[in-house]
């Protein structure tokens, strides 16, 4: 595994639109391998494979609260409700901002085997799903944001 170099914004690689992905390869795996290793490394709820420099459609969160999920392929199949709320991204490092994201919303995708597979979110990982698959059709959480961005601490790197 190895921990991949995080694009951020103004790399035009963030606005472009991620390509399906056929079939899972080797070469897949690793980026999905090295997706969750850089996410962690960076304290992120979810990571989207434009993020670090590869147009295909692959995301991986983890929210702590449920089980860390991979998503190949993710569609969104209904979405109600809606929630306010602070995001951030590892592509804008420092910052955050208030977005108004669907309190639920119901995915299908397909895992690391190819297996589809349908998920239900509520709250966080509503909002993490929702994020993360702008990022493959090359949309940035800042260009919902309501209001300004903001700065936020950031945690001291461990060496
Ligand atoms: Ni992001």
């Amino acid at each position: 595994m190895a921990i991949r170099n995080v694009r951020t914004l103004g790399d035009e690689v963030l606005g472009k639109k991620a390509r399906e992905v056929k079939e899972m390869t080797p070469r897949l795996r690793q980026l999905i391998d090295d997706m969750f290793e850089t996410m962690y490394e960076y304290q992120g709820v979810g990571l989207a494979a434009p993020q670090v420099g590869i147009l295909r459609q692959i995301v991986v969160i983890d929210t702590e609260e449920d089980s860390p999920i991979v998503m190949v392929n993710p569609r969104i199949l209904e979405q109600s409700g809606s929630q306010s709320g602070n995001e951030g991204c590892l592509s804008v490092p420092g910052k955050a901002g208030v977005v108004t994201r669907p309190n639920y919303v119901k995915a299908e995708a397909y895992d690391e085997n190819m297996e589809r597979f349908e998920i239900e979110a509520t709250d966080l990982l509503a909002r993490a799903i929702c994020h993360e698959v702008d990022h493959l059709d090359g949309i940035m959480y800042v260009d919902k944001v309501e209001g300004d961005l903001f700065d936020v601490e950031q945690e001291e790197e461990e060496e």
